[in-house]
């Protein structure tokens, strides 16, 4: 008999077929209305097969039940809610689909946009026995046969789609959570590299704070795009085009500076000890760094950077550094 896993992705694969149709159907109209007004051309919307979940709440249920799916199946999913009163319904309705795809192209999962200011703006598949948030990225599927040396991480679908048409097929998107450590182990298996491009908000600030180390402890370094003024890969792209977007990968910053520039904004640096105690935290910083050569590399760029002499910032670093130590023995 076949496993669950496989009966799984063979319904997904029913599922986003279905949506795929729907979209250029005459009730999927408004939806690729929508897809074209931002600016996804027909091969975009092919090439990352994008749909249109009906407007009616069990659309997908009854063309699913058409095909005698049992209901045990369609619970387990995620393509259904169940609810006691209400019984069996569609998850998604009237939303645009972002099928979902493994790094073997393989249906895992959907995301469904509100056209217009709906709340939430997205709805994502839960998880499954398919579909595994922590451990999939968005685009990989594509991204995996890049010739690139990096990868380029960012927050969302739309993000991923305008890079991938702008010709940038080496992004990837973790959905709707944090890059957690299996994030950064996949993304080892393909680069040591990668340039966050977040959100420039401040949400996307803090999320490139929590991947940078993580990313570090798979050996993957990092590199901050600036995006602003703009506020998404999409948003820069659409406004600015992909030679400006390729100038700010070139001039993406290293990320030991992106985290002393943000520590250095809880410091008053107008004030002598807030500037010190900005020195301290900085040098407590570079002492993290174990092979000498890197660290003393840091230090040079850090004493520039800042304004402090490389050998007030050098004797500050040693001293914590033998604190440190343990002599105990
Ligand atoms: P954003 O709010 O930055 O949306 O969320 P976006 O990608 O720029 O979307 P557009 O351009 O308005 O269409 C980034 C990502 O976070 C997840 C989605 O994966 C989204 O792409 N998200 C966001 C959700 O899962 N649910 C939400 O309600 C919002
Ligand atoms: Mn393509
Ligand atoms: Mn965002
Ligand atoms: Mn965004
Ligand atoms: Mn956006």
């Amino acid at each position: 008999e076949q496993s669950l896993r496989s009966r799984i992705l063979e319904l997904n694969k029913m599922a986003a077929k279905y949506f795929y149709y729907q979209l250029r159907q005459e009730g999927g109209a408004h939806a690729m209305r929508y897809l074209k007004d931002r600016q996804l051309s027909d091969e975009t919307i092919h090439h990352f097969g994008l749909g249109y979940a009906n407007k009616y709440s069990d659309d997908l249920y009854r063309y699913l039940k058409g095909k005698n799916i049992p209901d045990e199946l369609l619970a387990q999913s995620g393509l259904m809610q169940v609810d006691e009163k209400r019984g069996m319904y569609d998850k998604f309705w009237n939303r645009v689909i972002f099928p979902i795809m493994d790094v073997n192209g393989r249906v895992i999962g959907f995301g469904g946009r509100v056209m217009g200011d709906g709340k939430p703006k997205y709805l994502n598949s839960p998880e499954t026995v398919v579909f595994d948030k922590s451990r999939n990225l968005y685009g990989l599927n594509f991204a995996r046969t890049a010739r690139k040396k990096q990868l380029l991480v960012c927050e969302g679908y739309m993000d991923v789609i305008s890079l991938h048409q702008a010709g940038f097929i080496n992004s990837v998107a973790s959905l709707g959570t944090a890059l957690t450590s299996q994030h950064a182990s996949l993304i080892r298996r393909y680069t040591d590299e990668v340039i966050l491009t977040y959100d420039s908000d401040e949400a996307g600030v803090r999320a490139a704070l929590r991947a940078i180390p993580l990313l570090a402890e798979a050996g993957v370094t990092a590199r901050v795009l600036n995006m602003r003024p703009y506020k998404d890969p999409d948003e820069f792209i659409k406004a600015l085009g992909a030679e400006e977007f390729q100038k700010r990968i070139d001039d993406a910053q290293n990320s030991f500076l992106f985290e002393t520039d943000i520590l250095q904004q809880s410091y008053d640096m107008s004030d002598p000890s807030g500037k010190t105690a900005f020195y301290e935290a900085v040098a407590k910083k570079l002492v993290g760094f174990e092979q000498e050569l890197e660290r003393e590399n840091y230090l040079e760029a850090v004493a520039r950077r800042y304004g402090v002499s490389a050998d007030s910032l050098r004797k500050m670093v040693n001293s914590i550094a033998l604190k440190g130590m343990n002599f105990s023995r």
